[in-house]
């Protein structure tokens, strides 16, 4: 499949419709019944990111799990910066050598997340403040990771969170350094090292017209400049009732519309209170003094069944309208594999019990599995 990339395989599927169409059918209904990420194969790649543990093999099931069910894999933390490059040019590839290893040998859709990010950053990039050195780092992270995974990874999150809310652009290191123009060159660095690697702008909060706006405004411009940008990602943070379907709809169209793929990046979905209208991921928000208090915490020892189903009711929503869209969708992954290792256990408030993903605490997959499953993949506009 890895190989196969989408509009090859429409097209091919387009010549033979006739025959192909009733034993396509018969194929598809089959192997629906296998994993999530067959069901989906003829629309777009489905898989999850993959934690640490995961990749060096010390959680067998997780690893079961993605192996069977998903055909795409983002590395959870394994390639950021603070981790791969701790400190000046002393790189660290065991985790990320084992992912893409991991990766390959199950023929999947490779991510490399993500290159450059104001978070997750090494202390010695944090501070910098003159302009050379930080070219110089950045090229030097961008020419060892892409070079060294040539070919292996299929898709880089080049830039990853550098708009504001409103729109403006986030005053990273990146920015103050290397001025306004820094993702696009960072883009251009990354498209000489590999020319045929996918290159994605990842963000969260995109159903937001502001900010979704600037976003397409810099794709454009991208376009414009001859400078490549394959695909947005949208992170997909979301919870049992924002964004709105309409908005969800609308994020496709618009991405769409400016010329590039969308990609589902990051779906999880939150089913505990937000008593602050917190969305998104903006990670330096914590609300420490709530730790603890059972309000913030209701279901610390299962999810109630109404609320399970209202999260498989949503999570089949979500899917009729990707399936709808599908034309303009790389790829749908989940950030994360089961509830338990999910990051949204520990924000905006640390220590909650979240139930955001189709697998449960004990790795068995829950109603919301059942529910995405049984979405028509027939569908299409
Ligand atoms: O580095 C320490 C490690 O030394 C220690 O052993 C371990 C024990 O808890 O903690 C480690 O750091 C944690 C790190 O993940 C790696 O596991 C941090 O405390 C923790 O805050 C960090 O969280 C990650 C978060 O990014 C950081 O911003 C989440 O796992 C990860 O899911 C999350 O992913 C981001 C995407 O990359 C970008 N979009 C938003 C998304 C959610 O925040």
């Amino acid at each position: 499949m890895k190989k196969l990339k989408k509009p090859i395989f429409l097209t091919f599927i387009c010549g033979l419709i006739c025959f192909i169409s009733c034993a396509s059918k018969i194929v598809s209904e089959s192997s629906s019944k296998l994993s999530l990420g067959t069901h989906f194969k003829d629309l777009f790649y489905l898989g999850a990111a993959i934690n640490e543990n995961t990749i060096l093999g010390l959680d067998p099931k997780s690893a079961t799990i993605v192996n069977s069910e998903y055909n795409t894999i983002s590395p959870e933390n394994s390639l950021k910066w603070m981790f791969i490059q701790p400190s000046p040019n002393k790189f660290n590839f065991k985790a990320a050598d084992k992912y893409v290893e991991m990766g390959l040998k199950n023929n999947m859709y490779i991510v490399g997340h993500a290159l450059v990010w104001h978070n997750q950053l090494a202390d010695f990039m944090q501070n910098l403040e003159n302009s050379a050195e930080t070219r110089a780092h950045v090229e030097n992270h961008i020419n060892t990771l892409v070079s060294r995974y040539k070919g292996k990874i299929d898709a880089w999150d080049v830039v990853n969170e550098a708009f504001e809310e409103d729109g403006s652009l986030r005053a990273s290191v990146f920015y103050k350094n290397m001025g306004k123009n820094y993702i696009e060159e960072v883009f251009r660095k990354t498209e000489k090292v590999d020319p045929d690697v996918d290159l994605i702008y990842n963000d969260y909060n995109l159903y937001k017209p502001k900010k979704r706006a600037a976003v397409l405004e810099m794709v454009k411009k991208f376009k414009a400049n001859g400078t490549k940008i394959n695909g947005v990602g949208v992170q997909a943070h979301w919870d049992l009732k924002s964004p709105s379907i309409e908005e969800i709809e609308q994020i496709i169209l618009d991405v769409h519309a400016a010329g590039v793929y969308v990609s589902f990046t990051e779906l999880d979905i939150s089913v505990l209170p937000n008593p602050w209208e917190m969305v998104g991921a903006e990670v330096t928000q914590n609300f420490s003094q709530f730790e603890g208090d059972p309000k913030m915490n209701p279901y610390p020892n299962g999810l109630p069944d109404n609320i399970q189903e209202k999260l498989a009711k949503r999570y089949q929503e979500i899917f009729n309208v990707f399936v709808k869209h599908s034309d303009k969708i790389n790829r749908v992954t989940f950030w994360g594999v089961m509830d338990k290792h999910s990051w949204l256990n520990d924000w905006p408030i640390k220590g909650r019990t979240n139930y955001p993903l189709l697998f449960d605490r004990n790795y068995n997959p829950k109603p919301a599995y059942k529910s995405v499953l049984e979405v028509n993949t027939d569908q299409q506009n």
